[in-house]
């Protein structure tokens, strides 16, 4: 096996915050992120998918499909939108950089294992310092 990934970039928007709770709770539990006018990140996403080289190509998958993949199904979703109201697979979720890996994923795993291999990682970097991995599964 080998383990071969593509990175993206997008800019979004987005608040945590539930409509039942109070102000006081939503500010205590999401801090920063809770702050009612929005607030934005420059988020970074690594997709990695593992698998055997093709014979002929010695590629695990084509790289071009898989940035235009993530470009189609992630990141012209999200690019310069509000995640909380834009978003059609963040519908009704919590804008956690946790709920959004494990969406992320959703929207790439199905077209990349028809590829013959396997969408292994998605690792989303909300901030420099703050970021998520998601394997799949439970
Ligand atoms: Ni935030």
């Amino acid at each position: 096996m080998i383990y071969i990934t593509r990175k993206e970039h997008f800019n979004a928007a987005h608040k945590l915050h539930r409509a039942d709770w109070t102000e006081e709770k939503n500010a205590e539990v999401f801090g920063k992120c809770a702050n009612p006018n929005w607030h934005g990140h420059n988020y970074e996403v690594f997709v990695t998918v593992k698998g055997e080289p093709a014979a002929e190509t010695g590629f695990v998958i084509d790289l071009k499909f898989l940035s235009k993949l993530i470009k189609e199904r992630v990141i012209d979703k999200l690019d310069h939108k509000n995640i909380n109201m834009d978003v059609d697979f963040m519908k009704d979720k919590m804008a956690s950089t946790e709920i959004l890996t494990i969406a992320i994923w959703e929207q790439l795993e199905a077209e990349i294992n028809a590829k013959g291999c396997y969408l292994h990682c998605v690792k989303l970097y909300e901030t420099e310092n703050n970021f998520v991995e998601y394997f799949g599964g439970k």
